[in-house]
């Protein structure tokens, strides 16, 4: 099957991070161009993964690069209107999260998508994780019970420990807010992923504790009901050291939890139990290894099986506008005090 050729914009930390890695381990895909506003960024880049063409501006790189899809690597505010002209010349987008910073701009991705039939997909890593896909089939397998609730925790330093040259996600306006839309998203789309349910209403309860300087929430406290009348707690955080990352989810039968977090020595821990309750005698606690590759391959290697038809997309833009959409709900409740409810 012939090579999905791919362009990317934006050659910031995530593409150097996650996706020009990811393509290099494809051999289904090949990098066929690169984009950024600065050209020496981008040229770093094509040196380093050796792509033959440089572009500064995306769209004369969508129109002449020869490419069947784009991975958007940019500022939050630049998703939509990138998706958007690349889904209108006919190719396929790969979208960072959050996905967009309005529900317009997401439904106008989603619109543009449908209209030229292309593939877009939101890249919400967490869905790429093994012991999460693993923590996934546990629930709906059924082995603990009927599900009741879910909690999860995100938190880390925050933005300026990833990179030292990106002041947009400290401006509101560039990036749509501050830790709930930086890694908050994280952990409530793998929340709804792992639950497969939909929010109907969030509280929160936001508050910039630590980062003065930015003026922004730096941590938030969250409940969610889900539609069919489960719910569930999460709780996001740029200052969280070291870093942790926690999903558990409860059913009446018993609960699982998977966790990343904490380092020692540069290396970082991560784990999963299971405990499977019998009520006054004891718990039979199901020990696992995490397996070490998620089943769809990672987040680049699932969009690539897209691209060619091998796969179903496990996190497409109605799935990416859904969960951003709580996080904008999100942010009225805390304001008004009060549950909101989410429209999409
Ligand atoms: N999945 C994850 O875990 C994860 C982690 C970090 C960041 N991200 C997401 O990735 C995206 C980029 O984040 P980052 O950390 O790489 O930021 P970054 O600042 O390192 O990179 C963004 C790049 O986009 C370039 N750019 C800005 N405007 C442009 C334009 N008009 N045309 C072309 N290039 C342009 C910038 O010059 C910069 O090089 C964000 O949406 C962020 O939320 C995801």
């Amino acid at each position: 099957m012939k090579k999905v050729r791919i362009g990317i914009i934006g050659a910031g930390k995530i593409a150097e991070r996650l996706h020009l890695p990811g393509y290099k381990d494809v051999a289904e895909a090949e990098v066929v161009a690169i984009c950024d506003l600065k050209k020496n960024k981008a040229d770093r880049l094509a040196a380093m993964f050796k792509i033959p063409a440089v572009y500064t501006d995306y769209k004369k790189m969508i129109k002449e690069a020869g490419i069947d899809a784009v991975s958007v690597c940019t500022p939050n505010y630049l998703h939509a209107e990138m998706a958007i002209f690349a889904a209108n010349n006919k190719k396929k987008v790969l979208v960072e999260k959050p996905m967009s910073i309005s529900i317009p701009a997401m439904k106008a991705m989603i619109a543009a998508a449908k209209k030229n039939k292309v593939l877009l997909m939101v890249e919400q890593s967490q869905r790429f994780d093994a012991a999460h896909q693993a923590l996934k089939e546990i629930l709906d397998s059924g082995v603990l019970g009927k599900f009741v609730s879910v909690r999860g925790k995100i938190g880390h330093s925050g933005p300026e420990y990833w990179s030292d040259d990106s002041p947009w996600f400290f401006d509101k306006k560039s990036s749509g807010g501050g830790v709930s839309v930086d890694v908050g998203i994280h952990i409530l789309d793998l929340i709804r992923y792992v639950t497969g349910r939909d929010v109907k209403s969030v509280a929160a309860t936001m508050a910039n504790l630590v980062k003065k300087q930015y003026k922004l929430e730096d941590s938030v406290e969250a409940v969610i009901n889900f539609k069919d009348g489960t719910m569930g707690v999460f709780s996001t955080s740029w200052c969280t050291n070291p870093y942790e990352q926690t999903i558990t989810v409860y059913g009446n039968k018993g609960r699982a939890t998977v966790w990343h977090g904490g380092t020692e020595g540069g290396k970082r821990f991560s784990g999963w139990y299971v405990d499977v309750k019998k009520p006054y005698s004891g718990n039979n606690e199901i020990k696992l290894t995490i397996p070490e590759k998620p089943k769809t391959g990672g987040p680049i290697q699932h969009f690539v099986n897209c691209c060619q038809g091998k796969a179903k997309c496990i996190s497409d833009g109605t799935s990416g506008m859904k969960s951003m959409a709580v996080m904008l709900a999100a942010f009225k409740s805390a304001k008004s005090k009060k549950f909101e409810k989410i429209t999409v």
